[in-house]
């Protein structure tokens, strides 16, 4: 596929410098996520010499090869990959039938994705969201700002920080490119950074956007501070009390709601003091008869006792994102985010009648989010915009769902899962990798691929084919089987259907070998876990008072441990973490609190449930009844 080149700063001195005459997108279905041309901004300084200027995002690649030029984007730092989605839970609020279905929705209801977000955003369609908030890890060193501690979020740390801001930075832009082709014409992008990387991130978000500047050109439009005072302070320097938000547009139009946020300040503007932490200041209250906020907004952060705080240190108030969401855009839209962490903004948009789709790469935040939505719902009774929500894994996949499937579904995963395309023409020919012809065993992980299964394969390859190499997918293969696929791959040379079978196991590395060569990055994004295993024992205290002990929890996964605990000390057929339980920490260790007391507001008959979370991404609801005293 080729194009124009003018419209491409970084093009067309790249084409003149490079001396092609042909520049070549790989991927036309990106077509329209371009980096802007950004040469009135990035002049050449004729008086300064031969200086670099660097005009185009860090890690966007620009590839020649025979007087061609091949646009890889950021797909050098960050190869492409393709992976299912696996459909784990939908939580039904009983009004569906409403809502239509659309490419981004296809199951009608809103997303709540687990998995690593580039990869997932990679498989969403161009043009269909409103508005993207993002807060992703701040630039601070190493493991430092990991919140949930389960292993896709440790892991994904030591990646960010290899090469320290450029690195991070690459990363980011990749992700940021992507969000780019996501949002519609009219839509915004919204990150909220510290003060680590706000600055870097800025000169990479013009690029990727545009400079903007006036209202004509696309790219940024506000740099917003987030001014608050709680939280500790230091002596030596300037307590470092706001965070920047950074707002760009995708185009020249956009959506802008002064009204809805009007606002008038109350108070004297004072600092109340709370033990060593100022807590409050003027305070603002939404006036229809108010103004519209300067780019510097003064909303408090979570103190320790805010109600609607859940425990880790970087949840962002509701406050901050109503603001967002109402501003940037309108009832009905969808809106995103892909560091969703606890869940703030998707509840917020539920809130405010917009429909939503959030992702995590750890499975305690996703668990966590999915709790915030259902309570929002449960507490506002506002079923509008969508109230049902889906929990879609990518890349790691829980076996006991796989194993519901019905076969037809399960090979069709499987052979996705495997990079191939699934095929329905022959019955024991489930699709095809490389035009090599795929089988796929049934979907109970006890189940095993027989010699019977191998020698009806081998046949079909052959006859249906006339080929020679085949591939068995399954969770089991018996001792009979390999031994007839090496009898007939030995009649190579001798006879001409010999048939060459690879047998792969789905859980071996060779099942996940075409993802895990693509990138070293990659070797864990494709995987199958089981739930933990759960084990509750209770004792009472003194009168209603109850300790539960959930210590001796194991996970099934290997270099699996547990990883967070959330209880519903009243569960009423959904799980509704009971407020301050749904993710616990040693003050001390840092580590998951397994044992929890309670107190029951009265003696009876109660339900508690309890989901336990593990580091590798396996969950398991357990429910029991009890008789409080
Ligand atoms: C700063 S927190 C977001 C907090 C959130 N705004 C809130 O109010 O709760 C950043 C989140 O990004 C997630 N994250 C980091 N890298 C990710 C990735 N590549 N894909 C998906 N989520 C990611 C982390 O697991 C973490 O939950």
């Amino acid at each position: 596929m080729f194009y124009e080149v003018k419209q491409w700063g970084i093009l067309e001195m790249s084409k003149e410098k490079l001396k092609v005459d042909k520049i070549r997108f790989i991927d036309p279905d990106v077509e329209e996520a371009k980096i802007p041309d950004q040469k009135e901004f990035y002049q050449l300084p004729a008086r300064f010499g031969a200086i670099p200027l660097d005009e185009a995002p860090l890690g966007w690649e620009v590839e020649t090869r025979r007087r061609e030029i091949k646009i890889t984007k950021f797909e050098h730092a960050y190869p492409k990959i393709r992976l299912p989605f696996q459909e784990v839970h939908r939580e039904e609020f009983g009004h569906n039938d409403k809502f239509e279905k659309t490419p981004l929705f296809p199951n009608g209801a809103n997303r709540l994705f687990f998995g690593d977000n580039l990869h997932i955003m990679r498989q969403l369609p161009s043009n269909s969201i409103d508005l993207i908030y993002i807060d992703p890890p701040f630039f601070s060193g190493r493991n430092y700002n990991v919140i949930f501690g389960d292993n896709n979020e440790i892991r994904s740390f030591s990646d960010i920080w290899q090469g320290g801001m450029p690195g991070y930075l690459i990363w980011l832009n990749a992700r940021l490119f992507e969000m780019k082709r996501l949002v519609k014409s009219t839509g915004s992008i919204v990150a909220h950074c510290d003060w680590h990387a706000s600055h870097y991130i800025k000169v990479e978000m013009d690029k990727i956007f545009g400079y903007g500047g006036d209202a004509n050109s696309p790219g940024f439009r506000n740099e917003i501070i987030h001014c608050y005072r709680q939280g500790g302070r230091g002596k030596n320097i300037f307590p470092r009390k706001h965070d920047t938000i950074l707002w760009y547009s995708k185009t020249n139009k956009w959506v802008f709601n002064g009204d809805p946020i009007r606002i008038e300040y109350h108070g004297t503007g004072g600092y109340i003091s709370k033990g060593r932490n100022i807590v409050g200041g003027k305070e603002y209250k939404i006036n229809p008869k108010g103004k519209i906020p300067e780019d510097w907004w003064d909303i408090p952060a979570l103190n320790p006792e805010a109600k609607e705080r859940i425990g880790y240190p970087t949840q962002k108030p509701r406050a901050l994102l109503e603001r967002i969401i109402l501003a940037f855009s309108n009832e009905g839209d969808v809106i995103a985010d892909f560091f969703v962490g606890g869940g703030t903004t998707p509840a917020v948009a539920q809130q405010l009648d917009r429909r939503w789709i959030a992702c995590d790469q750890s499975r305690i935040a996703v668990a966590i989010t999915a709790d915030r939505i259902r309570k929002v719902i449960e507490d506002t009774g506002n079923l509008f915009a969508v109230p049902d929500f889906v929990i879609e894994h990518w890349g790691i996949y829980e076996i006991p769902e796989l194993e519901k499937l019905p076969p037809k579904q399960f090979r069709e995963f499987i052979v996705k899962a495997y990079g191939g395309r699934p095929e329905n023409i022959h019955p024991k020919i489930h699709g095809a990798r490389r035009n090599v012809p795929i089988y796929v065993g049934s979907a109970s992980q006890r189940s095993q691929i027989t010699k019977k299964d191998v020698a009806e394969f081998a046949q079909a390859i052959w006859k249906e084919r006339h080929s020679n190499f085949g591939t068995m997918l399954g969770w089991n293969f018996s001792p009979d089987a390999r031994k007839a696929s090496q009898i007939l791959a030995a009649r190579e040379n001798k006879r001409i259907d010999f048939v060459r079978l690879s047998l792969v196991r789905l859980e071996d590395d060779e099942f996940n070998e075409h993802v895990r060569t693509k990138h070293p990055d990659y070797k864990e994004l494709l995987s199958f876990v089981q739930p933990p295993e759960v084990r509750i024992y209770y004792e009472r205290k003194e009168s209603c008072k109850y300790v539960f002990d959930a210590s001796e929890s194991v996970s099934l996964n290997k270099d699996g441990e547990i990883a967070n605990i959330q209880w519903d000390f009243d569960f009423k057929n959904r799980f509704t973490t009971t407020a301050g339980y749904s993710f616990l920490r040693d003050k001390e260790t840092g580590k998951p609190q397994l044992i929890v007391e309670y107190q029951f507001p009265k003696t009876g008959k109660f339900t508690i449930a309890c989901s336990v979370q593990d580091n590798q991404g396996g969950e398991k609801t357990e429910i029991l009844a009890i008789e409080v005293e």
